[in-house]
């Protein structure tokens, strides 16, 4: 799309602003059952509304703006080192500062495509270009391509396991080929928003590939197993020079305290989270299996959601669903990404899904 001409004395932006895409979020509305965020539907865990409340008191005050504490109870979770650790508003903020941090005009980033939307965007408000490889048939991402799609201007690869809005993972032996090919000098990005609903044994492990590669990092969220998504808190485990320059490119006081201490006693609610997710997990299997039995044939999903090649009826079987009150996230021409809800949630999706 060409940029509006400007009128004469009109303030000039900077170029190619208009044309960038724009996120979309999912729908919701009143009475609806809203399956279209890939959020959690529980509400956050044990004690964490209470120090919510405690921590509200002290809102007149910025925030720790290097989040000492909540790094530390990261790191710990993790066995890395807090230096090792940087946070952000949500992990799409840690994944803008990694963009900023590492490529710039002239620069590429490669990632799958159809994957998490925001990072064509973040690209190229970086002002690099986005290099996009096609996901495989299987709905996977094709590393061989994405190892060929690397260039001397490659600074950044994003790996998204499980794949948002596939559900697809990586898996351990096809990475360690493709970081092989990677140079050393690229760094690699495992996205893991949703590592915590993955059953397959054999998916990449990407603290582990933090802990043997140099150039690995790994992106992690509070907003979906740990339901925070309305607080707005993630995290890198990155190198501690590449940690470090994250830190210099966040906005400054970004993470609020509410998030922080809700981030820090969710990380203490392991039971409580394991119960939440085993459920989300064994609803997914139902509700894949009702799919099936529909005639749709999705790839199996390793995320909070399911994944349906509508194709051309994307906006019907879209506009369907809606009648039945559930709204879920339609890309037009392509499929419906269903978030998994409570099981209540997920009987008026399955009482309203057309059959293939
Ligand atoms: C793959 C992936 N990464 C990152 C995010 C960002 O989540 P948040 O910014 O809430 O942590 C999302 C959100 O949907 C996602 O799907």
């Amino acid at each position: 799309m060409a940029r509006p001409l400007e009128e004469p004395g009109e303030v000039r932006g900077r170029p190619g602003i208009e044309d960038l895409p724009v996120y979309v979020q999912g729908k919701s509305a009143p009475d609806a059952v809203k399956l279209s965020s890939n959020e959690n539907p529980y509400p956050p865990l044990g004690p964490v509304l209470d120090v919510v409340r405690e921590e509200a008191a002290r809102i007149n005050r910025y925030p720790d703006m290097g989040a000492v504490e909540l790094r530390g109870r990261i790191a710990a979770h993790h066995g890395v080192r807090a230096d090792e650790i940087a946070v952000g508003t949500g992990s799409v903020e840690v994944a803008q500062q990694l963009v900023n941090a590492s490529a710039g005009p002239g620069d590429e980033v490669v990632f799958a495509w159809r994957s998490f939307e925001a990072y064509p965007i973040l690209v190229r408000i970086a002002g690099a270009t986005p290099v996009m490889v096609p996901l495989a048939p299987d709905e996977r991402h094709d590393l061989d391509a994405m190892a060929a799609a690397i260039t001397p201007r490659t600074r950044l690869v994003l790996i998204c396991t499980p794949n948002n809005p596939t559900g697809a993972v990586v898996r351990t032996e096809e990475f360690e080929r493709f970081l092989a090919a990677v140079p050393r000098d690229v760094l690699v990005v495992v996205d893991e928003a949703y590592v915590h609903f993955d059953r397959d044994p054999d998916s990449i492990d990407g603290v582990d590939l933090f802990r043997r590669h140099p150039n690995v990092a790994v992106l992690h969220t509070f907003s979906k197993a740990y339901g925070l998504a309305g607080l707005r808190v993630g995290y890198a485990i990155a190198p501690e020079r590449i940690a470090t320059n994250l830190r210099r490119v966040a906005v400054p006081f970004g993470v609020s305290g509410l998030a922080q201490a809700a981030a820090a006693a969710s990380l203490d609610a392991e039971s409580a989270l394991a119960e939440r997710v085993d459920l989300v997990v064994s609803e997914r299997a139902r509700v894949l299996a009702a799919v099936r039995d529909r005639g749709w044939r999705p790839v199996e999903s390793s995320g909070n959601f399911v994944w349906l090649r509508t194709g051309a009826r994307t906006d019907a079987v879209g506009e369907a669903l809606r009648g039945g009150g559930v709204l879920v996230r339609a890309f037009s021409g392509e499929g419906l990404r269903i978030t998994i809800g409570t099981p209540e949630m997920n009987e008026r999706l399955l009482a309203a899904l057309p059959s293939a």
